[in-house]
């Protein structure tokens, strides 16, 4: 059967919805014009907006063919009953998808300039914003671009990281535009967003989130480390925020920006971590163990660093269980917290329900780390939800964002079911956060948007929970 044949037996994700599309000059911008017609298929009435630029690439009339109305690219242009064009294009649409996004376009947005009419368009609206970038890969790593993407995703915008392929240099590396599925899906989620903001269904809650990977040590300079760039916990952390809930996120290292208004506690070993975690225990009315928490460290590591003399043979212990024992700690109490871990799996589940049981978690969600799309490095996740009781629920391949979604949508009711102790619950766990303290270092309320960069990670280590896979 054909795509359109599918997608018209299956329901419209975006019927009704008015969207704006964004085009840069990119040579990408190719790309936009299949964008368009899934956009179109998916049920979305789209006007597209093209840079100056983004018109050498690909010509207006294609979208305009495909959309079925002008393509604006002026942004002095007025519309025939003398109304501005981007200010209306604004205020009539559901969301802004920018994609292709230059660097140069993301430049002048990040600082508001407005002399083109994508950007006056975001600066006029109230609305959703995604940003799909497509660049040469040094011009994506390069520090402006980092610092301007972190400042677009500051104002709350989506952003929705491109690929890492053949570049249109010759190149391979990191800046191909993502896959048109990939954006969609982006798009949904960040209409559907606003929703679940709305119902602040975690008012008055602590939630606790560990989030990264661990470093264990080898001596002062070297680890054994994991890929995990911690991700999908800092995903929970922000939606948990958004719900109304107090977080603590504990991080070992990590490669995205942290949110802004999270209590942060940097906890790089598993040691440190599990401290950090009973510490922030008392109180706490959920803890989302979203962390790669290494399963092995070295028995002894060294207090000087270690010269090239004599190669080391290292061995291993296993490092502490941190979510069996704050499961432990927790089993007596009346109102007990409710508990999430993160478990890769590789083929079959079947363990993953007896794993739930036998940690003492209310929900587990396994991924499987040989599903593509799932894992390290990637925006996406498909996972599967256990419960308890052992019942298993398969989520299809989602943004990050939306399994935090999701997931919260479970532990909130999960809460409910417990009986609300909200208020106090965030007195109390105000109460214990100051008092919380350790080797973890609590910065409250940090206004960190940077990334936060470790050494170098090391090769190595057999790391626990997939949650390293749910990177
Ligand atoms: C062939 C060609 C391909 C280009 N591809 C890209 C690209 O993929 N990403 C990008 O950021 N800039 C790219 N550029 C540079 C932009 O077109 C240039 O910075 C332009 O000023 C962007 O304007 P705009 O952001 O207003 O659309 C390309 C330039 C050329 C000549």
């Amino acid at each position: 059967m054909s795509q359109e044949g599918e997608g018209a037996r299956a329901a419209r994700r975006l019927e009704g919805r008015r969207l704006l599309l964004g085009v840069s000059g990119s040579i990408a911008a190719y790309k936009a014009v299949e964008l368009l017609r899934r956009l179109v298929a998916e049920g979305a009435q789209v006007q597209v907006l093209m840079t100056h630029a983004a018109t050498a690439f690909v010509g207006p009339l294609t979208f305009e063919t495909l959309s079925g109305h002008p393509v604006l690219h002026d942004p002095l242009e007025l519309l025939p009953d003398q109304r501005i064009a981007h200010v209306v294009a604004a205020r009539e649409s559901d969301a802004i998808l920018v994609a292709p996004a230059t660097a140069h376009w993301m430049a002048a947005m990040a600082h508001g300039l407005a002399g083109d009419l994508i950007t006056a368009a975001c600066l006029a609206a109230a609305v959703p914003v995604v940003v799909a970038p497509a660049m040469d890969a040094g011009m994506y790593a390069h520090p402006a671009t980092r610092a301007n993407l972190d400042r677009l995703r500051a104002f709350g915008y989506t952003v929705v990281e491109p690929a890492t392929g053949p570049l249109a240099s010759g190149l391979v590396g990191e800046g191909r535009l993502a896959e048109p599925p990939i954006i969609v899906s982006a798009v949904i989620a960040a209409l559907a967003r606003p929703a679940a903001r709305s119902r602040r269904d975690l008012a008055g809650r602590h939630v606790v989130v560990t989030a990264g990977g661990t470093a264990e040590p080898i001596d002062p300079v070297r680890f054994i480390g994991n890929r995990s760039s911690g991700r999908m916990g800092i995903e929970i952390a922000r939606a948990a925020m958004e719900r109304g809930a107090r977080v603590t996120l504990i991080v070992g290292q990590v490669s995205v920006p942290l949110p802004v208004g999270a209590s942060i506690v940097a906890a790089s070993s598993s040691a440190e971590m599990q401290r950090a975690v009973l510490d922030a225990l008392p109180g706490a009315d959920a803890l989302v163990m979203a962390a790669a928490v290494a399963d092995f460290r070295p028995r002894h590591p060294a207090s000087t660093k270690l010269t090239r003399d004599v190669a080391p043979v290292l061995e291993l212990e296993p490092t502490e269980d941190i979510l069996a024992e704050a499961a432990r700690r927790v089993q007596d109490q009346a109102l007990r917290p409710v508990l999430v871990g993160f478990a890769a799996e590789t083929g079959s589940l079947d363990r993953v329900a007896e794993k739930a049981r036998r940690k003492g978690v209310d929900l587990l969600v396994a991924n499987d780390v040989l599903e593509p799309g799932s894992g390290f490095g990637v925006e996406t996740n498909r996972v599967t939800l256990v419960a308890s009781d052992g019942t298993r629920e398969p989520w299809p391949l989602l943004p990050k964002r939306d399994v935090a979604d999701r997931l919260l949508d479970r532990v909130a009711t999960l809460l409910q079911s417990r009986g609300g102790r909200a208020g106090a619950a965030a007195a109390g766990a105000a109460a214990a956060g100051a008092a919380a303290g350790g080797a973890a270092a609590a910065i409250a309320g940090t206004a960190l948007e940077a990334p936060v960069h470790g050494p170098d990670p090391q090769p190595v280590a057999p790391s626990r929970t997939a949650e390293e896979v749910s990177e």
